[in-house]
């Protein structure tokens, strides 16, 4: 079972619903998934092409609870500035063998702030943010609206969050779409896949592409939460 750390601005941030309900059994089968996906050539790289077709050349990005690290190995590989942080050490242990060239960080999403990411050696502010592969659906119950707020005030105006998650959990696209309204971020596309399928309300999958309103283009400023 892999250590799990916490650092940065929060204190104690809560166990994550990835601690409560995947460390242990779950969690070596998710890495022997992923292990096996890797080695066997399998497309691990959707969601990087995505987040690349957004961002200029050359982008500052997170990769927030990047996991094995496969969007911020393929993203540096692609000439990104991309950290990947996860507040599972394990996770990140498996992310620095695997791309042992791109950035990693263990700390908690909800203790990110500038100084965390430039001590961790990462641009500490960020073009594009990605919260891949139910991210969402498995931090602390209850902090998503933090994490969000958290993240977006480290886009600059005109950044983009990009955010993909299972539409059966907990955090339902409702819950997500009034999170998002509450900290300013405006919601500019919806697909089904990160292959761009049309959004239906019955998908079984939401990607989310939100914008920080850009100060000079009339937008609202992000809103701070309670
Ligand atoms: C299902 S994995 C997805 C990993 C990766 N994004 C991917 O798509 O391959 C979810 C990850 O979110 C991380 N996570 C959940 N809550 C977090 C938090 N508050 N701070 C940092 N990482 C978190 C977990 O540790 C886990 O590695």
């Amino acid at each position: 079972m892999p250590a799990v750390h916490d650092t940065g601005t929060v204190q104690n941030p809560p166990p994550t619903r990835w601690e409560t309900t995947v460390i242990g059994e779950r969690w070596d089968f998710y890495v022997q998934r992923f292990d096996r996906a890797h080695a066997e050539g399998a497309d691990l790289e959707g969601e990087a092409r995505f987040v690349d077709v957004l961002a200029p050349r050359g982008a500052r990005v997170l990769d927030g609870g990047c996991g094995t690290g496969r969007v911020t190995g393929a993203l540096h590989r692609m000439g990104h500035r991309v950290i990947g942080v996860d507040r599972d050490a394990g996770m990140i242990e498996i992310s620095r063998n695997r791309y042992p060239a791109a950035t990693f960080a263990v700390i908690d999403l909800l203790s990110l702030d500038r100084d965390v990411l430039a001590a961790a050696g990462g641009p500490a502010e960020f073009d594009v943010i990605v919260l891949a592969g139910n991210v969402l659906v498995y931090v602390a119950a209850g902090t998503e609206r933090a994490v969000l707020a958290t993240v977006s005030s480290l886009l600059v105006p005109g950044g983009r969050l990009v955010c993909g998650f299972a539409t059966d959990r907990d955090y339902t696209v409702a819950g997500f779409d009034a999170d998002a309204a509450a900290v300013g971020l405006v919601i500019e596309h919806r697909f089904a896949t990160w292959h761009l399928d049309p959004w239906r309300e019955d998908a079984d999958w939401a990607v989310t592409v939100l914008r920080r309103p850009d100060r000079g283009g009339g937008g609202e400023e992000p809103a701070t939460v309670d």
